[in-house]
């Protein structure tokens, strides 16, 4: 995880734009269009991939960490497992399909992953990191310093925004925020930055909220009931539908035979291209909520491939097979609107003792997000 702050905010344009040479090489598989945090396909050297079956495929990281979340998943999805608290887990986590190599490198193992994203329209997705501690117990003590120091608030707040990116059917475009806005927010702040996450530019979807509080309810109650496993510097992936009208099913399945066209694939930070950068997007929060964040680390993201509407002046026109047909959306207050699933398992230890430090997080969360509704 180290590498993460030191990573620059763009993807490598040759690997995006390459169709006959990496992405062959990769087996029609591109970098993930809708990542919002962590390793990034073209600037580190491992990264998430989509797969052309709609699956998300996470390289294994070099021992011990991949080899560690292979295991987990593996333990988890087990065809003979019958320890109920370990099945008991398998809904709040992505669907583990096993390992995948593509045939030019056989060595090279992914996790291949249900995407998370995948039957929404306009994914609105967020990225927390959970727990009071960023660093595994067998981290040496310059590990240790080097996570404290990104977020010395970890040990109180008990979890750290890593990266989000929402849609604002007004403007029709995504606007996004990266690990230094999470890092930016302290205690008096952190509702309001959090906020963002379910402020669609004109109105905060409470309904949403109170969706995902149930959700991460249940995942605290999985916590409240074991005490074999501590998840260190794992995070929660918060997904909802962005989309308010209805939508053809090729817009819904968002993940479908993409591949990266040429300037697409630029997130955070990225220099301005699009008119809602020009109307600063995510400017519009009522003021109780207005005191979320610095503004570094925040812009519109640029249009992106997986079936998400452009933001650039030059991209005017329809894209086949986008204009509404009067298709199906999940309503705003049915469960299925959300997801809060556990990611990110580099780092789960055995353990004999309940998860506090997790549990202090997710405690905190649902506070935090209940203080949000009622503000
Ligand atoms: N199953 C999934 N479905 C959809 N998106 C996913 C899924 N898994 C990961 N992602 C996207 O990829 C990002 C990074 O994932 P993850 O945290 O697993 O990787 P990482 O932080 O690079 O890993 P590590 O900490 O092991 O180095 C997430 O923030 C999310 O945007
Ligand atoms: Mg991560």
């Amino acid at each position: 995880m180290s590498e993460k702050s030191e990573e620059t905010n763009s993807l490598a344009p040759e690997r995006d734009r390459a169709p006959d040479g990496d992405e062959r090489r990769l087996n029609g598989c591109v970098p993930l269009s809708h990542q919002v945090a962590g390793h990034k396909y073209g600037i580190n050297k491992v990264g998430i991939l989509q797969h052309p079956d709609g699956t998300v495929l996470k390289q294994l990281q070099p021992p011990p960490r991949g080899t560690r979340e292979m295991h987990f998943y593996t333990q988890v999805f087990a065809r003979d497992c019958s320890d109920p608290q370990v099945l008991s887990l398998r809904p709040h986590l992505p669907v583990f399909y096993g390992t995948w190599a593509s045939s030019d490198s056989p060595n090279e193992l992914y996790l291949k992953l249900e995407d998370v994203t995948r039957r929404f329209s306009r994914p609105c997705i967020m990225d927390l990191k959970v727990g009071r501690r960023s660093y595994d117990p067998l981290a040496s003590p310059e590990k240790r310093q080097q996570q404290i120091r990104k977020y010395p608030l970890m040990e109180e707040i008990g979890f750290l925004l890593l990266g989000m990116r929402v849609y604002q059917p007004s403007r029709d475009c995504y606007v996004c925020h990266d690990q230094f806005f999470g890092r930016s927010l302290g205690k008096d702040t952190l509702a309001g930055g959090l906020a963002q996450f379910f402020h669609d530019g004109v109105k905060l979807h409470k309904q949403t909220i109170r969706l995902c509080i149930r959700k991460v309810q249940n995942i605290l109650r999985w916590f409240e009931s074991q005490k074999q496993l501590h998840f260190y510097a794992s995070s929660l992936l918060f997904v909802y539908e962005g989309a308010s009208g209805a939508h053809t099913e090729a817009e819904q399945n968002n993940n479908h035979h993409h591949h990266l066209p040429p300037q697409e694939s630029s997130h955070e930070g990225s220099p301005a291209k699009s008119s809602c950068r020009r109307g600063g997007c995510g400017g519009d929060l009522p003021d109780s909520l207005q005191n979320g964040g610095q503004t570094h680390g925040s812009a519109p993201c640029l249009r992106q491939s997986n079936g998400n509407v452009e933001c650039e002046e030059e991209e005017e026109e329809e894209e086949e097979g986008e204009e509404d047909s009067g298709g199906w959306l999940e309503e705003e207050g049915s469960e299925g609107h959300v997801e809060v699933r556990m990611i990110d398992f580099a780092h789960v230890f055995p353990s004999e003792s309940p998860d506090e430090g997790y549990m202090h997080g997710l405690k905190n969360l649902l506070s935090t997000l209940r203080k949000i509704i009622q503000d």
